[in-house]
Parts: C-alpha cells; structure tokens; sequence
C-alpha cells in the first residue's frame, strides 16, 4: 500500500491525487483520501484505481489538509468499506495505515468491545484506539501516541484530527515512510516518487518514531517523548523518469531501457583506469566469507539464482540462494563466515527485510543490491550496490532484473580478482556486447509479437524449459507470462519435466525451450524432441553457434555465461505481446503490486 499527506496553503486534493497515482506500484485495488477545512472532514473512497477515485471526488471541496492511500489487500477483500482512509465512529479521527498490525484481535478485545466496525481491515482498530483514548481525555497526539506504543506489527500512518485542521500526525515501524519539506507546506509519503511534484527535500522516518507535520514544521518524536533533529536530503530523481514519454506502457519503455542500464552499469563500476571497482569493503567482505547467502523475492530471487553461477564459477565462493519469505523459519544451517546478499528492487520488500533484521541481530554482515538508493534495505544492511537501472515503474521487473545480473557479474568478478583468481575474459567488454546484442533484441519486437501470436494467444498454459542458467531463465520468463498474461506458466529444468510434469503436455501446449549453453545443448534438444512426441508445440531460443534449422529465434551471440542477460529479453518480449493480445493490464496486473511491504 502507500500513503500520501498533505499540509499547507493550496488545495490538497489535486497533490494527494497526484501522488497517490505515483504511489499505484504499490497496489492498486482500491484507494481514498480524506480532507479537513473549515467546514469538517471530507472523505472520498472507491474500490478500483485512482482514476476511479478521481471520478468521485468532489471538485467544488477546497482543503488545505489531507491525506490518502491506495491498497493491496491483506485483511478484508478489495471494497469501498476496506479501502482506506478508515474514520473513527465519532467521525472525529481519520487514518491511513500501509503494513499489517499483528495484535489487532487482541487490542479489539481489550480495548474496544463497544465499538461497532464497519470494515474488516486491521487498520479499523488503530483509529477507534485513538479516538477511545481521546475521549478518555487525552490530547491528540497523546492519544496517538498511546495507540503507537499499543501496536505489534508494520505500520506507517498518518492521522487527521477533524478538530485540527493544523496538524497531521504521522509515525513508522517497518513500513517506509518519508516526510517531505516544502516552503509554506509540508508532504507525507511511501517514497519520493510520490511528492517530486512539490518537493524534492526529504526527512527519513526511523522505526518507532512519531511525528507531528505542521505547515511550518515537523518535529520528530521517539515514543518517550525526546525530540530527535535530522536534516533533510535531496531525492535525486527526475521527475522525466518516471512518466511514459510516447511509450503506450511502462513496461516496454523499461525493456527498451536495457542496453542503456548496461552501459550505465559498467560505467559506475569502473575506475579511472577503466577496470571494474566496486567499494573495497565489499570485495573485502566477499573474499573473507566462507559461503554466500542470497536472500530475495520473486524476480529478484531469480536474478540471484543467476547470480550463484558468476559467484561460485568465477570467485570459487559457495553460495545459496534464499526465497525470503521461507529464510527466517526455514533457515539453513549457517557456515562459520557467512555474508548475506540481500537482492531487491525496491529495498523496501518486508519479507527480505525481515530476514535483513533476523541476521542482523544474530551478528551477520549484510550487503544490498537495490534499485534505491536510500531504501529500507540500503540503509539497515552494512554494504549497498545500486542498480543504477532508473526508476521501475511498471509491476513487472525488466530492467531491475538486467541490472541486477550485471552488478552480481561485477560482483563476482571483483570479488574473483581479489581472492586472485583470472578471469579469462574481459568483462566490461563482455557486457558491452550484451548491451548490443539487447538493442538489437528490442529493436526486433515484430518477431516477438508475431511469436507471441503464434504460441500464446489463445493457450491456457504454456512451458519453459532450459538446462543449466537457461532453467533459470525460464523460471523468470514463466514468471513474466504469468504476471502479466494471467496464462498459467512453469519453469521446469529440461530433464525434470519428464518425471511428472509432461503429463500436462497436450497438443500444441506451448513449451518454450532455451539452448544457449553449449555443454547442454543436446540435452535441453533431447527434451523438445520428448515433447514434442506428446504433441506440444515447441518454440526453441537459441544462440548464435547452437542453433538449429528448428529454432523460431536465434539470439546475438554473448559470452556464454552472460546468456540470460540476453535470453531473457525476449521472454519479456513476448509476456508482454502476449498480455496486450489477451487485453490485460500490462503495467498493473490484477491482484499484484510492485512493492510488497507486508510479511
Ligand atoms: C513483488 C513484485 C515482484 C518482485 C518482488 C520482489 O512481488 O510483484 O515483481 O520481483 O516483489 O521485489 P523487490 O523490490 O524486493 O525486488
């Protein structure tokens, strides 16, 4: 979810709508916001998307104070009830929430058995909580305040008092929240995106601090009262990043980005003398660790699962790869000097976070690679390597994907070179050519459509296939699909599919199958002839040197080891052809958001 607030001297509506439209990465299912003037609160809420919001909100309202957010669902069904801001029952208090508040049948029970809720969202509790405590006679911020210390869980929130139209009160654990500086205003928000509109002055909220936002002032509060000074930093983003352009979807601007991150890449991660560099602490970190853990989510998950093969081939470190979510009750028996290897687009994902905390307090080091700078994620881990990929936008990972293979290449070959081992290639010049070969890729999207079309415009499911990285690969290009075209996509390693899977095999079901790797080529050719002899219709990507007259695609030809930077850009391709042909919502599939910040 995300939330916006606004204080200050012009109408909020327009800058709460505006941001709460930045903010639709985070989830899109149904959004609100709610305004105090002279005249009271106004509160506008709709299930669907800002756009819908928008429709209903009354124009003629004029406020200078107001908050909002938009949701992905945890506790209660996408609703015009569930949707956020939720109110007191006196109507006096208004309050949106972003995390999940673990204790919230507990504190129900105890402290308000009278109270008669309308919606089903945890959320619901911590409003009437304050609004009890106040009409037990405490002031606002007391009542706030109280309700915080009550709290078990995530949270990041903004309160409106409608007696108050001078204050917003605000206060963060785990979930992100930033507080944004302006001359005669003041701005709430998930992230910076949101808020460059009015400010590019932002102030990082820490866990389990309170604060009140004036038009003239924040003032930054621990729960025990103590004011804490921190000074602002600018949020170096451009605002041109984040729109469109001419592009009809986000997502294939930011696929189309490719070979221009690449180039980025290797340029931040050079030296004056052209050699690769990253800080000394890191590569310092990685040779003295004694196995690599990498723990992430989803696409990311899939960049480290790449990311294993530089670390363990070129660097000669053993590494796992972690889905988060299993880590922290799930976790592996740890070697002597282990290093954690957080992967995330956002830096902002809470189940890779909480896994951040859980190896902190055991005594862990910790590095981050992230798309933004200044992330949860970044911040809490002892090491960061940014992306430099730009801000991602559409829900499904492209460009972070690319980004965050290359920085793990950098990684790995760094890291080699300290514990002396040579590569036997040069790897700037390696990515170079991977740049290349993705234009050309991009620059091929007639072929991918007409793939698309011919394989998965009317399927209901569809495979793929590879052997060694290409399995890899396909588990991310399945994950495309499935994300964004809604057909039910597997990723299977090629000699896997035949102990059980290739029952689901039919005729003309779709099997994608990759042949980049020299070494198992015959193998992964092996499997599309045993599919093929159960009637699927095979669709083989392969690279230039392996191919055969059977295959519908031949990649430009990259170093072997840095294939998926290469193969997988048009599996993204043709999800995303395929998605359009089917009328989906490319840049917001149902159901998702790009950043997940509960547990
Ligand atoms: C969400 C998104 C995925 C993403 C995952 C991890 O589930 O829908 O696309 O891969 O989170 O996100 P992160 O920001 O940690 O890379």
């Amino acid at each position: 979810c995300g939330i916006v607030g606004y204080i200050g001297t012009k109408d909020s509506k327009e800058i709460l709508l505006r941001g709460l439209e930045k903010l639709e990465y985070r989830g899109y299912d149904s959004a609100g916001i709610a305004v105090v003037n002279d005249e009271g609160l106004h509160l506008f809420k709709e299930k669907g998307r800002i756009a819908d919001l928008r429709a209903i909100v009354d124009e003629s309202v004029v406020a200078p104070t107001g908050i909002g957010h938009t949701r992905w669902a945890t506790h209660g069904v996408p609703s015009k009830e569930n949707a956020h801001p939720h109110q007191s029952t006196s109507g006096r208090f208004t309050l949106v929430h972003n995390g999940v508040i673990e204790n919230y049948s507990i504190l129900k029970r105890e402290y308000l058995q009278d109270v008669t809720f309308v919606s089903e969202t945890d959320t619901e509790v911590i409003v009437q909580l304050v609004d009890k405590f106040s009409q037990e006679g405490l002031a606002t911020e007391e009542a706030f305040s109280k309700t915080v210390a009550l709290l078990k869980g995530s949270y990041a929130l903004a309160l409106l008092d409608n007696e108050d139209k001078e204050t917003i009160y605000v206060a963060k654990n785990k979930s992100p929240l930033l507080v944004g500086l302006g001359d005669d205003f003041n701005v709430v928000a998930s992230d910076a995106m949101a808020m460059l509109q009015v400010t590019d002055q932002y102030v990082e909220l820490m866990d389990k601090e309170l604060v009140i936002v004036t038009k003239e002032a924040v003032t930054i509060k621990k729960l025990n009262g103590e004011v804490v000074e921190r000074a602002p930093y600018t949020a170096e983003l451009d605002a041109s990043d984040i729109e469109k352009g001419t592009y009809p979807h986000y997502m294939l601007k930011e696929i189309d980005e490719q070979p221009l991150v690449m180039r980025k890449i290797i340029q931040q991660y050079q030296n004056e003398n052209n050699e690769l560099h990253i800080d000394e602490s890191i590569s310092q970190a990685m040779t003295e660790a004694d196995r690599i853990y990498i723990v992430a989510c989803g696409t990311s998950y899939h960049a480290g699962l790449v990311g294993k093969q530089f670390i363990e081939k070129w660097a000669k470190v053993p590494v796992e790869v972690h889905v988060a979510s299993e880590f922290s009750y799930n976790m592996p028996l740890l070697s002597e000097k282990p290093l954690f290897v957080f992967i995330s687009q956002s830096g902002e994902t809470a189940d890779s976070r909480a896994v951040l905390v859980q190896v902190k307090e055991l005594g862990y080091k910790a590095l981050t690679i992230t798309n933004v700078p200044g992330s949860t994620l970044s911040r809490e881990a002892d090491y960061t390597l940014l992306l430099h990929a730009g801000p991602e936008i559409a829900v499904a990972s492209t460009k972070a994907y690319t980004a965050q293979i290359a920085v793990l290449s950098i990684l790995a070959a760094v890291t080699a070179k300290t514990r002396g081992v040579e590569l036997s290639f040069d790897l700037v010049q390696e990515l170079a050519i991977v740049g290349s070969a993705m234009e050309a890729l991009c620059d091929d999207k007639e072929t991918m459509e007409a793939i698309a079309r011919e394989y998965l415009s009317t399927t209901r499911n569809a495979f793929f296939i590879g052997r060694a990285v290409d399995f890899y690969v396909g588990l991310e290009g399945a994950l495309k699909l499935k994300e964004i075209s809604y057909i039910q996509a597997e990723g299977f390693a090629g000699g896997e599919l035949k102990h059980g899977t290739i029952a689901l095999i039919e005729n003309n079901t779709p099997v994608i199958a990759l042949a980049t790797q020299e070494h198992v080529n015959l193998g992964i050719r092996g499997n599309v002839k045993e599919v093929a002899a159960r009637g699927a219709n095979p669709c083989i990507i392969s690279m230039k040197g392996l191919e055969t007259e059977e295959d519908r695609y031949v990649l430009p030809p990259v170093h072997e080891d840095l294939s998926p930077l290469v193969a997988v850009i048009p599996l993204q391709l043709i999800s995303y052809y395929a998605a359009l042909h089917r009328d989906c919502d490319v840049d917001k599939p149902r159901n998702l958001a790009k950043s997940v910040t509960v547990e």
